[in-house]
């Protein structure tokens, strides 16, 4: 199939667009005057996992290695995320993300399993400047999700 020079530069303009947008984690000079840039594929992987999801306050099985675990790090502007949870071949925790105070999703990491190290995971996430606080999640292949509380930030 031939490739016109219009189409070269259409598709070469798309490419650069994935390439540009954080994989993960930052911020554009747009994205501070204006907030976080929302994920939508983010937003629908957490919004598919929340069918159920437990608390300190409502919990499911085994909570204490479930709870996401949060540590802010000001200077950096992340939230680092662990879960004390097992990552083992049929059990372990797919997906650890951070929702902000308008909820929107900051982060979101998903883990293979079993975990090279067989360490529990953990993720840097960083904020946005606009943040002010945030909830941290947790999915259990077999227990469902977990909510931490509301971290100020
Ligand atoms: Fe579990």
């Amino acid at each position: 199939m031939k490739q016109n020079r219009r189409d070269f530069l259409k598709h070469a303009a798309t490419i650069a667009t994935v390439v540009a947008v954080p994989a993960f984690t930052g911020c554009t000079t747009e994205e501070e005057e204006s907030g976080p840039e929302i994920n939508m594929e983010w937003e629908d992987r957490a919004t598919a996992l929340e069918a159920t999801t437990w608390t300190a306050d409502n919990p499911g099985v085994k909570p204490e290695v479930h709870l996401p675990e949060t540590t802010y790090n000001a200077d950096a502007r992340t939230m680092t995320v662990s879960v004390p949870h097992v990552m083992e071949a049929g059990h372990y925790i797919t997906t650890i993300y951070i929702r902000d105070q308008d909820g929107i999703v900051l982060g979101l990491k998903e883990y293979e399993t079993p975990s090279v190290d067989g360490d529990p995971p953990s993720v840097d996430i960083s904020l946005h400047e606009s943040t002010t606080a945030i909830v941290a999640y947790a999915y259990c292949n077999l227990h469902d999700n977990w909510a931490g509380g509301s971290i100020s930030t």
